[in-house]
């Protein structure tokens, strides 16, 4: 008899495990055959890892590597209080599931289509394989009646795989990037597959409240089962699927950042010296306009230079005096779409240090790589105005980083009413992406913003930031995922 087929599958002995496409850090293969690792990209390791070290939790993910021998079982890596548990996908696998099904069809589906998905049936088929394995490697390590937490789009069909091979387990799902809305989620010809396998799970959260109800729109008119009909609130009022025998939750939690850590590291005195050095090497210039993201299409950054160019044309910056930083992770890099937006991107920084810049003194300072983290913060502390302006984007976390490491009540936030954090950060100088005077606008209100002003609204930006943490999300979610057993 196969698992699932009525006889569970055998249990490991972790009570909490962790999901995810990717494990926190990345293995990287030398040519001698020697291995390193480094830290993986993106908000998701961001958010999870300082938490999964408090709770001694199991991680299951990928090493972010092409490898043979994809149903090889590795011993977990243990590394503190971590046990990282490797999920090994094929190059096949990288190119179908992961840069196919997830970042050429999921992920520009679920931002707006920014660019068009692509539907192909080999990808889907590789999303179900490589999905099934993450599952069965979740069975292998969870113990009896351990809670799972399954993380984000790539993952969606896990839920359902992992209750039919472990019915004895807490499963909850969250999802880190933005849920459609209706109409563009019908697009997906695996749409019943995906509310499905979403429907495995006890507790399904979405940042916002919006992403939640698209969800229950779709249980409703795809599954036809009963949904609770009252709006779904942040963190506290849920949304039920009543489904077979079952009632899944929905609600909606948003993430955010270890904040007091971030507040604290940001006031040593070695990183105030480095932002000092930063805005030397800059050849001290009165305004340092600073962008952070992963080079990827959702996040606006040719927006903020478009608009920095034609304030630089219009000479409502100065070109001698004010200078952007932009930090950009290489992300996905064989996929089509971001070899594109790199190409564009750096066309647009030659393009404007040709026009305003001089030799030795280029008015935008681009670095195509990841800075380490404590360089990062003496970043944020150096500039003057933080340049948040994606398209779409679930949260965006590097918002709230800003805003943690200003406890000098310095800066100024520019940040795209299209990201999630823009609901809770409502004194930043909020912008549609789409309109390009009202961005440039908002630059310069920034740059040119009063002292006082720019406390007051640092002032009430880290309220929220500082009183909503990573901590609190994941105790949320995870005490909303225990009450689902409680109640049945
Ligand atoms: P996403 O999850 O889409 O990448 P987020 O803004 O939510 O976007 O999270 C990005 C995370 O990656 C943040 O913690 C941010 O500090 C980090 N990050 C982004 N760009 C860089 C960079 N160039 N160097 C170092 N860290 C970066
Ligand atoms: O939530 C956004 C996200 O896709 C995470 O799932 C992921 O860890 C991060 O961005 C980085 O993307 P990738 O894993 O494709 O490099």
């Amino acid at each position: 008899m196969t698992p699932g087929e009525g006889q569970p599958a055998p249990s490991g002995d972790s009570d909490f495990v962790v999901v995810a496409n990717r494990l926190p850090i990345d293995m990287e293969r030398h040519p001698d055959g020697s291995v390193t690792w480094k830290r993986s990209p993106g908000g998701l390791v961001t958010a999870l890892e300082p938490l999964l070290r408090k709770r001694r939790g199991a991680w299951i993910g990928w090493a972010g590597l092409a490898e043979d021998d994809v149903d090889t079982i590795d011993e977990p890596i243990v590394e503190e209080d971590l046990r990282l548990q490797r999920v090994r996908l094929s190059a096949e696998d990288i190119a179908q599931y992961y840069e196919g099904f997830s970042n050429a069809t999921l992920w520009p589906l679920y931002h707006d289509v920014i660019v068009k998905p692509e539907y192909r049936r080999e990808w889907w088929d590789r999303y179900v394989v490589v999905n099934r394995r993450f599952a069965e490697a979740t069975a292998r390590t969870a113990a009896p009646g351990a809670t799972v937490w399954i993380q984000d789009y790539q993952l969606q069909l896990v839920p359902k795989m992992l209750r039919m091979l472990r019915p004895d387990l807490v499963i909850g799902f969250f999802l880190h990037i933005p849920f459609p809305p209706v109409e563009l989620f019908m697009q997906m010809p695996w749409r019943t597959e995906i509310t499905e396998g979403l429907l495995g799970a006890d507790l399904v959260g979405f940042h916002l409240a919006g992403g939640a109800q698209n969800f229950l729109v779709l249980a409703r008119r795809l599954i036809g089962a009963n949904t609770s009909r009252a709006s779904i609130g942040v963190r506290s009022r849920f949304g039920e699927v009543h489904y077979g025998f079952r009632t899944v939750k929905v609600g909606a939690f948003p993430i955010s950042i270890d904040s007091a850590a971030l507040d604290q590291r940001a006031k040593n005195r070695d990183i105030r010296r480095r932002a000092r050095e930063i805005r030397a090497e800059l050849g001290n210039p009165r305004k340092i306009l600073l962008g952070v993201d992963r080079l990827d299409y959702t996040k606006g950054i040719d927006v903020r230079l478009e608009a920095f160019t034609e304030l630089l044309e219009e000479g409502r910056a100065d070109r001698n005096d004010t200078v952007l930083v932009q930090l950009a992770t290489p992300s996905r890099e064989r996929v089509e779409s971001y070899r594109m937006l790199r190409d564009d991107i750096e066309r647009q920084v030659g393009h404007i240090n040709g026009e305003f810049g001089e030799v030795g003194q280029p008015v935008v300072q681009y670095l195509h790589r990841p800075v380490p983290r404590d360089e990062l913060i003496a970043f944020f502390v150096a500039a003057d105005v933080m340049l948040v302006t994606p398209l779409r984007d679930g949260m965006n976390l590097v918002a709230k980083e800003y805003v943690a490491c200003r406890s000098d009540l310095g800066g100024a936030l520019v940040l795209s009413e299209f990201t999630g954090a823009a609901a809770e950060l409502r004194r930043a100088y909020l912008v549609n992406p789409h309109d390009l005077d009202g961005v440039k606008d908002a630059i310069e209100a920034a740059l040119n913003q009063t002292a006082e002003e720019g406390r007051q609204r640092m002032r009430t930006l880290r309220r929220q930031v500082l009183t909503h943490d990573v901590d609190q999300w994941a105790r949320s979610f995870l005490d909303a995922l225990a009450g689902t057993r409680d109640n049945s």
